[in-house]
């Protein structure tokens, strides 16, 4: 585990509670290992990520736990590039998996009754303008954005073995290649993948259209497969239609691959409300649901999610989604569910 920064200890302390008690109900043991790393260590000792603690994520964990790293006082976020972004590169963890899923019907803001929200987006997590690769030269500020074909195959093939795998009829590949040139190898790609998998629709969207369209109809998308800039982007956009950040979760992985996986909400640190109590913890314990299925335990998960849509139900609710429980009142219920 790595908690990290503002409201990152506080939801990772809180969701424990109910990822252990689901483990354990269904004769799992955890053994839990913190690590320090985030803004305060950072600023203490000068270390982002050191290399001996890479190492034994790499080799001695099975799965990384991480709350969430970003602090005004690192305004350069230079410690989240070596530690956020440092292990999805490092580990090469290119696929990462963000559902989204509307675990109880008030929780959208879109209008309409029984809506049935339940995607998955697949965001290119090793490559992109992510990289930091470009220069700043005298006024001219260059970001280069790396699309390789290996990293977009790769990714395009992520999607449609998930969704062969879950029962999807689509896949949907989202780019902008009408002003971008070097997107055509997402659109070369996902032609050629999308010719392997005769089963599976392949749909294309310009981000621009697919954002207003997820908006407008989201309930006609299974699984988004887009770079990873994109990707961060629509992840809250779609966070947003199924009650925010504070329900949504994220798993970085290398399918196929042993090693761990790094599991995180895809909200940030929340510095306004680190510290208060009241920050929504689900998002973390549907993180560790997805990390209970990495595990090799999806029953577990599968009874931590259904807890945290009884915990809805139930009406015990952070500020977020309207409710006036804290976040240990909230890991309480869903505990209690269990
Ligand atoms: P943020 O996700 O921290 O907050 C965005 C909004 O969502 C805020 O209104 C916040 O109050 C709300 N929110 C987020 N999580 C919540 C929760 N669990 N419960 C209730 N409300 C919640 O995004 P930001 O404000 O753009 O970024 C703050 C810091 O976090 C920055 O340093 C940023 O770089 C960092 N960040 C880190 C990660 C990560 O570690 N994975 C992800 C995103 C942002
Ligand atoms: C996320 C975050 C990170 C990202 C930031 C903190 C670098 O927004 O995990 O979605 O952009 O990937
Ligand atoms: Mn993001």
């Amino acid at each position: 585990m790595i908690p990290g920064d503002g409201i990152g200890p506080e939801v990772i302390n809180a969701a424990l509670g109910p990822i252990e008690r689901a483990a354990t109900k269904h004769g799992i043991t955890l053994e839990l290992e913190r690590l320090p790393y985030g803004a305060d260590h950072y600023l203490k000792t000068g270390e982002t990520l050191p290399d001996e603690a890479f190492h034994h994520l790499r080799d001695d964990a099975d799965a990384i736990l991480l709350g969430a790293i970003g602090d005004p006082r690192v305004p350069g976020n230079e410690h989240a590039r070596d530690i956020l972004l440092g292990l999805r590169f490092r580990l090469d963890l290119y696929v990462n998996f963000r559902p989204v899923t509307l675990l109880h019907p008030d929780l959208t803001p879109l209008r309409g009754n029984g809506r049935r929200i339940d995607f998955v987006i697949f965001r290119e997590n090793t490559e992109g303008v992510y990289l930091g690769r470009g220069r700043i030269a005298g006024e001219e500020y260059v970001a280069e954005e790396i699309n390789t074909a290996k990293g977009v195959d790769r990714i395009i093939r992520a999607a449609f073995e998930w969704a062969q795998d879950h029962g999807k009829r689509q896949v949907t590949m989202s780019d902008k290649a009408n002003a971008v040139p070097a997107h055509k190898i997402w659109q070369d790609k996902f032609r050629q993948v999308a010719s392997e998998f005769p089963e599976i629709e392949p749909e294309h969207r310009y981000v621009d259209a697919l954002a207003m369209e997820l908006v407008r109809d989201p309930e006609r998308f299974q699984v988004i497969v887009t770079n990873n800039l994109y990707g961060d982007i629509l992840s809250d956009l779609s966070a947003a239609l199924v009650g925010g950040l504070g329900l949504a979760a994220s798993a970085n992985l290398h399918p196929g691959r042993g090693g761990a996986g790094l599991f995180e909400p895809v909200h940030g640190s929340a510095p306004p409300l680190a510290g208060k109590g009241v920050a929504n913890p689900m998002a973390s314990v549907l993180t560790g649901a997805l990390m209970l299925e990495q595990l090799g335990a999806p029953a577990a998960a599968a009874d931590l999610e259904r807890a945290v849509r009884a915990t809805l139900a139930a009406g015990v609710r952070t500020p977020d989604i309207g409710g006036k429980a804290t976040t240990a009142d909230v890991a309480a219920a869903i505990a209690e569910q269990l």
